[in-house]
């Protein structure tokens, strides 16, 4: 019977829109190339003035909203982010304050872009165990601040954009029937910042090195995520007890075009039941699932009842997946 369900939810994108045609005046790339490759038109980017936590209490004022819940009322916050405000405290902290919220717990989770699932699942754990009735789970990556607008290879793939969901109890059967996440540490390598932790502090050495910024092997990473994107999915709904032609909505992480065709295909899912908005916002890691719900949620995509699965994958290698009845 399902505990925990999502409530509301919200998103908040920052109005900056960098196109294609943007992209190939900083690099040597050409619209064909990414859309082709990648599906991605378009992404958006943070003003110098705006930071993480600035966009996720925007968006979780939003889920609030929806939820009929006010910050007062929440027991946990959780934000899902490897772009935080800072190093130190965590922007959970920020967002704390920011909304005017109880001196509850609140932390920051670093899955990267399975981040808002394995926010979802902990969630899940709190509300069922009775430690918590509300929570907000916050996906929020402002990625452009850690782009090398020199490396072709990632700066057409990632964009900036925050979402919330504010979790509760559940009233069966909607709520979360099945999840799942994990993480293999051996593909650690395949895309990761190697500067500014305690293994590279900050020094003029790495910032000249372009140390700082994301590397990606795309290639390697492609296969492993469409093989545990495939796998965590059919996990989750072996758990339920339910077949894929069961499904009204595949979620899938925002990675590549291809690589949501790709699982898609394997899953055997129709392609009218697998919502995709990479063409407009790219890869925004952990924000990209709840951004995909929040808009399926506001535009009537998803109505109450339906069956909706979720899937994600990201740096470390992590992975998750999430079912739930709206
Ligand atoms: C990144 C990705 C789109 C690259 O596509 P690909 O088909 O694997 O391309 P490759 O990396 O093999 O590169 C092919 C060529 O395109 C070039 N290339 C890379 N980026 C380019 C760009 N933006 N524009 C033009 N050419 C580009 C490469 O330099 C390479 O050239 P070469 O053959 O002369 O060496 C793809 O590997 C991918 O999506 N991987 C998964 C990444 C991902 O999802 N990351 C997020 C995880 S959450």
């Amino acid at each position: 019977m399902p505990l925990a369900t999502i409530l509301g939810t919200g998103a908040a994108l920052p109005e900056k829109i960098i196109t294609n045609a943007d992209m190939e005046k900083l690099v040597e790339t050409t619209d064909e190339w990414i859309t082709t490759r990648t599906g991605i038109k378009e992404r958006r980017q943070a003003a110098p003035s705006e930071s993480t936590s600035m966009l996720s209490i925007l968006a979780a004022r939003k889920a609030l909203d929806m939820a009929g819940i006010t910050p007062q009322e929440l027991d946990l916050i959780i934000c899902s982010t490897i772009s935080p405000d800072m190093p130190l405290p965590s922007t959970a902290a920020f967002i704390q304050t920011g909304l005017g919220a109880p001196a509850c717990c609140a932390f920051d989770l670093a899955a990267a872009c399975s981040g808002f699932l394995f926010g979802m699942t902990v969630a899940e754990q709190y509300i069922a165990t009775g430690k918590a009735r509300y929570v907000l789970v916050v996906g929020a990556e402002l990625l452009s601040r850690y782009l090398d607008y020199k490396d072709r290879a990632t700066c057409v793939i990632f964009g900036d954009g925050v979402a919330a969901g504010v979790l509760g109890p559940a009233t069966p059967p909607s709520g979360i029937l099945a999840t799942e996440m994990h993480t293999d540490g051996a593909f650690a390598n395949q895309l990761y910042i190697p500067a500014g932790g305690t293994r590279r502090p900050a020094s003029c050495e790495t910032v000249t090195g372009r140390e700082h910024y994301i590397k990606m092997r795309g290639n390697e990473l492609y296969k492993v995520a469409v093989r545990s994107m495939e796998e965590v999915s059919r996990r989750v709904l072996e758990k339920a007890g339910v077949s894929a032609d069961q499904l009204d909505l595949f979620i899938p992480h925002q990675a590549n075009q291809r690589i949501t065709d790709a699982v898609r295909e394997r899953l055997g899912v129709s392609a009218e039941k697998v919502y995709s908005n990479i063409s407009r916002i790219g890869n925004t890691s952990s924000a990209s699932i709840p951004i995909c719900l929040d808009e399926c949620v506001r535009s009537g995509r998803i109505k109450k009842g339906d069956l909706v699965l979720m899937a994600a994958f990201g740096a470390g290698v992590t992975w998750g997946g999430v079912l739930m009845r709206w």
